[in-house]
Formats: C-alpha cells, structure tokens, sequence
C-alpha cells in the first residue's frame, strides 16, 4: 500500500464559511497563497454559491481570478449547474458537487432533495466530460444527519455506487457534523474500498467530538490515502447544527509523517499559514498540537 497520504485544505472554504469574521478576497487569497507555499496538495479556494446562502464566499471569482492554477489542485465548491458554469468560466479545474446523505439535510443545504441533487449531478458530470473542468462529489452527512440521525451504511453504499456510476473518479465522504467515531470510519471506509476500490475515496472529518485525528487512523488502516483538513482547525456548517472544526492540517500532518507516511508538507510553512489563519479570522484555535508543533520547529 502506498506511503503518500494526499491532503486537501479545505480552510479557505468550510473554514471561512461559518465565521463570524467575513474575511475579503485579497485576504482569502494570502492564507491560500500561504498553504500553497507549504505544498499542500490541494485547498478548496472557495465557493460558487449563492452570496445570499453565504455570504462569505462572495468574491470567488476574484480568487480563482488571481490564482496560478498551475500551482495546485485549487478547487471550488459547486451546488448546482450555475456553480459549474462560474467555475469553467473562471478556469478552475476541479469543482466538488455536494450532496447529503439525508433529503431533509440537501433541502436546507441546496434547496434540493436526493432524487433532483442525483439528477442534476449527472447533468453536470455529463456536462463536464467534454470540459476542461473535472468534477467530484462530496457524501455530506455520510454518518450521521443533524435532522435525520444516524446514516445506515447501506445509504452511504447505495449513493456512492449512483455516483461512481456517473463517472466521477473521486468521492469525498464527509462527517458533516464530526458524529463519526475510529469503529463507523473503518466500516463504512472498509466496505466502500472493498466494493468500488479505495482510491475512488477522500475522508473528510470534523472534529465536534475529538475523535478527528483518531478518525484519520482509522479510515488510513481502510486503505484511504485522500483527507481533507482544515489549516488551524477552521470550520463548520452554516446549514448543520453542531459542525464544529475540521480536523486541523498541522495535527494531520504531523501524525501522518510520525508514522512514516509520506506528505511533502513543510511544516514550518505550514505553522506559518496556520499563524495567518488564526490571525486573520481572531477565532481560530490552530491545531492541537501546535504548541508543541512551534516549539520543535523553533529549535531548527
Ligand atoms: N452561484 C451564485 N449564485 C447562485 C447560484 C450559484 N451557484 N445558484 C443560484 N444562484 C442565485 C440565483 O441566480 C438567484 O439570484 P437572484 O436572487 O439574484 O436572482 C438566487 O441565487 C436564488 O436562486 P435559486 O435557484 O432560486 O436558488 P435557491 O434560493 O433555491 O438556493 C442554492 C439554492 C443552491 C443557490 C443555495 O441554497 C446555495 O447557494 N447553497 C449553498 C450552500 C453551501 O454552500 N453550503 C455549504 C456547506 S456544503
Ligand atoms: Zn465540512
């Protein structure tokens, strides 16, 4: 199984969205510039979505704008047809559709429920075939809803097969809300690699319940090499009650590298964007172990 663990910073999208400091452009696009000089291998630059839905993500088009897209894997967040047309228009190469697990969850986050998301989503990966721009799909709420509950894993298999059908090459299969624990990661992230193949996979984690980096672990031991995490622990839902935090990037990291997997992550650029990001939002915590994480990386 391969050592290199790819990770995608989704601070300067799920982490600005749900602040209660809007942040503007030209500063979304110092924190971005900053986690691409730390070499992450991807960050969500922002969102095309209705500013009236949230109003943080206005201005993304400015972003994608100034952005050397050769640089990374920038991409966007995408909830509908219109999403995909501001992304090719803007040059971005990558835009994740999103669609939850639960009709009640997709109608407050998308105005949609699960059999009109499905349809339009195979009109928009149809759409993209023929594009310069790839697209993905994020399974919102893959373990628990916070209006519906638990997610039956069969749910979660059901979808994903839907939308591998469509012929997307990756699935980001979220824990919306960080209801997940190391025992439901492992199931739900063994079963899907041993159906449709573990690199079809990204595990994107919250950290409401402390169980993030521990989730990490588990959904590593299924075989997934693809993770989201935020740079300083930024993030949570506007549309999901209790969505604390991503899983920090430096804690992320930090443990992937102890163990021997491979990130090509520098961490001293890295406590440099999670600095700025702290910084610029007055509300960021950074990750757990940044304390430690400063005083190694001050001694060299
Ligand atoms: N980008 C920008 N504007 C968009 C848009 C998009 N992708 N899709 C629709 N809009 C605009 C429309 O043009 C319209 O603008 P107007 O009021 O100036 O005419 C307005 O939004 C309403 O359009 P409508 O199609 O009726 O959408 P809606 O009110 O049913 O809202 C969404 C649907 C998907 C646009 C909205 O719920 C949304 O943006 N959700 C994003 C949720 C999100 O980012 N969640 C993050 C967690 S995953
Ligand atoms: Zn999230």
């Amino acid at each position: 199984m391969t050592k290199t663990v790819f990770i995608n910073d989704v601070g300067p999208r799920d982490g600005l969205q749900n602040q209660s400091k809007i942040l503007t452009p030209t500063e979304r696009i110092t924190l971005i510039n900053a986690l691409t000089s730390a070499g992450l291998d991807g960050i969500e630059v922002g969102a095309f979505v209705s500013p009236k839905a949230v109003p943080a993500m206005a201005g993304t088009d400015v972003i994608c704008k100034a952005l050397d897209h050769s640089n990374c894997n920038y991409s966007v967040l995408i909830p509908n047809l219109k999403g995909f047309e501001l992304a090719l228009h803007h040059d971005v190469k990558l835009a994740s559709l999103v669609m939850a697990t639960s009709n009640t969850m997709n109608e407050k986050n998308i105005r949609m429920n699960n059999a009109s998301t499905l349809s339009m989503m195979k009109s928009v990966i149809d759409m993209s075939q023929d594009s310069p721009v790839s697209v993905q799909v994020y399974l919102a709420t893959a373990w628990e809803c916070p209006f519906e509950g638990k997610t039956p894993i069969n749910e979660v298999l059901d979808i994903s097969e839907q939308i591998l059908e469509m012929g997307v090459n990756k699935i980001v299969i979220a824990d919306t809300i960080g209801a997940a624990d190391p025992h439901s990661v492992n199931e739900v992230m063994n079963k899907l690699s041993s159906n449709f193949g573990s690199d079809k996979f990204a595990c994107h984690f919250h950290d409401t319940r402390a169980m993030g980096l521990a989730n990490v672990y588990a959904a590593l031991e299924a075989g997934i090499r693809y993770f989201d995490s935020s740079i300083a622990g930024l993030g949570g839902c506007p549309f999901a009650p209790g969505a604390s935090g991503n899983v920090a990037t430096e804690d992320v990291v930090m443990m992937c590298e102890q163990m021997g997997y491979v990130t090509d992550i520098d961490m001293q650029s890295l406590l440099v964007a999670s600095d700025l990001a702290i910084q610029l939002t007055e509300t960021a915590h950074g990750g757990n172990a940044k304390p430690w994480l400063n005083k190694q990386y001050s001694k060299q």
